[in-house]
């Protein structure tokens, strides 16, 4: 990482994914109260993003976000149809869109089941640039983005070694992972770097050696260590279990 970067460590995973729910709660609000009408928002799968989308669904969460403002987008999707055990998107609608009131066009599902690969991310960037309303030749800016990281190092669907990490035009593709023997929609760098503020959520102790090294270790090694937004802020959610490795000085 070039600069220090922003690290809050947790005792559980509960308390990480709590912090994340009121991260994004006062960001909305700010969103819509600083006069734009509409927050955007793009969820990971994985995991661990599935206690933050129970939170947020959760009673005591009810109200708090104009779920009417928000648009929530995917930041990547496996190839299988949403209703298979590996979609993100049916992660995301089981434990959150089905528990909250956010209109239907309001939430974006990457159709990672489309036959035609290429074709579902170019329909899909064209719904972002609807929804942002991005300027000509600029790239989409979303107001929050979630992102986890794997035990290699990788983020959204961009893995070590794979075509996608290269991408400098596209806003979404599709993305071979070898070691997986399947292929990912996925998002790109640049779209992850026009992000007004990123927050990668890390847990458990088999992250705990590559979180130290993509944190404190020489740059450019992990995709994870990639994503640093041009004109935003990440940060980094970790638990206790994934800090270990971490020195004194970057635990904050
Ligand atoms: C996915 C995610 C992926 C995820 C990491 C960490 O499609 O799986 O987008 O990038 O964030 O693999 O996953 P866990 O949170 O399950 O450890």
């Amino acid at each position: 990482m070039t600069n220090k970067p922003a690290v809050k460590v947790f005792p559980t995973l509960q308390e990480l994914s709590w912090a994340a729910a009121h991260r994004l709660e006062n960001l909305a609000r700010f969103g819509s109260l600083g006069g734009k009408k509409v927050f955007t928002l793009a969820l990971s799968g994985g995991n661990t993003p599935r206690l933050l989308c129970q939170i947020l669904a959760s009673d005591t969460m009810a109200g708090r976000i104009r779920w009417d403002r928000v648009h929530i987008f995917q930041v990547d999707e496996r190839t299988v149809p949403p209703d298979h055990p590996d979609s993100n998107y049916g992660m995301i609608r089981e434990a959150l869109l089905k528990h909250i009131s956010i209109p239907e066009e309001n939430i974006h599902r990457l159709p990672g089941d489309h036959p035609d690969r290429d074709e579902a991310c170019r329909q899909y960037a064209l719904e972002i640039s609807r929804t942002l309303k991005v300027p000509e030749h600029e790239w989409p800016r979303f107001d929050m983005v979630f992102l986890g990281m794997g035990p290699d190092g990788h983020t959204a669907s961009l893995f070590p070694g794979t075509e996608a990490l290269q991408e400098k035009a596209l806003w979404v593709r599709p993305n071979f992972v070898e070691k997986m023997q399947t292929c990912r929609l996925t998002m790109t760098l640049p779209v992850l770097n026009a992000a007004a503020d990123v927050v990668f959520l890390v847990a458990g102790a088999d992250k705990a050696e590559t979180l130290q090294q993509v944190l404190e270790g020489p740059p450019g090694k992990f995709p994870a260590q990639l994503v640093q937004p041009t004109n935003g802020q990440v940060s980094w959610f970790v638990d206790e279990w994934a800090a270990k490795k971490l020195s004194p000085a970057l635990r904050g």
